[in-house]
């Protein structure tokens, strides 16, 4: 990639599923006619205001996104569908039935409220380089959503992901502090170290209209999948405005 790309933006929506949920859960689908709101309406909304990208996840326990919202998803979108999902064989299962044209692989507890650490590749490495494998075969690339470690970028590696998409959280969860400064350079050397293994580096959670001032500027980042703070702006100012804000924040197009 040369370094004077401009950093592709995607969209995650899963929020806008959670809050559905809160009030719809078990309603069939009714296509944004009264079920509200709707995923898949706000994933085209942010399509036309410019995201690269959209990203899901749909979870074991059904929490967010719903399998029959993705399986739509993937029929109305133009741009791209990231799809995140648990290491199992079920999902395997339907990544193979909805074809995105990503996987991202991630960890997942049902405790926890939302992603909370990166995909630890070191004890499941056989299984992993399995599911890597057979959605290659299917033309579908894998994503590996792990800590900005080297000992992760190296399974990574040897699992022949065509992606990293490197956790932003502690980084994000520290910017405040004084330790920010140290959380982004280490996302910094381990993006430098991906690209050097040959590895297309991703960066997602926790980036918000701030914080994306720091991260905007580590060289070589591909692709940011934001979702929290989009659709939390969105509440005010339409989705829309807040795609286009954050595409130009991100590409340094508008600064505080
Ligand atoms: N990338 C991955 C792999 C995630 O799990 C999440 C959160 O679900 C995100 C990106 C988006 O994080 P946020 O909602 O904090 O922007």
């Amino acid at each position: 990639m040369k370094g004077d790309e401009r950093i592709r933006l995607g969209v995650n929506i899963d929020h806008a599923a959670t809050l559905r949920q809160a009030r719809y859960k078990g309603y069939p689908r009714l296509r944004g006619e009264m079920v509200e709101p709707d995923p898949v309406a706000l994933a085209l909304e942010a399509e036309r205001a410019g995201a690269d990208g959209i990203t899901v996840h749909p979870r074991e326990d059904g929490r967010h996104i719903q399998q029959e919202d993705v399986l739509l998803l993937r029929e109305v979108l133009q741009v791209p569908l990231n799809m995140e999902m648990a290491c199992t064989r079920e999902m395997l299962e339907f990544a193979l039935k909805v074809r995105p044209r990503t996987v991202c692989l991630v960890p997942e507890k049902r405790e926890e409220v939302t992603t909370e650490g990166g995909l630890d590749l070191l004890p499941q490495e056989d299984w992993i380089a399995e599911i890597v494998q057979r959605l290659f075969q299917e033309g579908i690339h894998a994503s590996l959503f792990i800590d900005p470690e080297r000992s992760q970028l190296e399974a990574a590696n040897r699992i022949k992901a065509t992606y990293v998409e490197l956790h932003a959280g502690a980084f994000a969860n520290a910017y405040y502090g004084p330790e920010g400064e140290g959380e982004a350079k280490r996302i910094e050397t381990a993006a430098r170290e991906a690209r050097q293994l040959g590895l297309v580096v991703n960066l997602g959670h926790g980036i918000n209209y701030t914080n994306i001032d720091r991260m905007r500027v580590v060289p070589g980042i591909h692709e940011m999948n934001i979702g929290h703070s989009i659709l939390s702006r969105a509440l005010m100012t339409g989705i829309r405005e807040a795609v286009r804000e954050m595409k130009a924040r991100m590409n340094g197009e508008l600064t505080a």
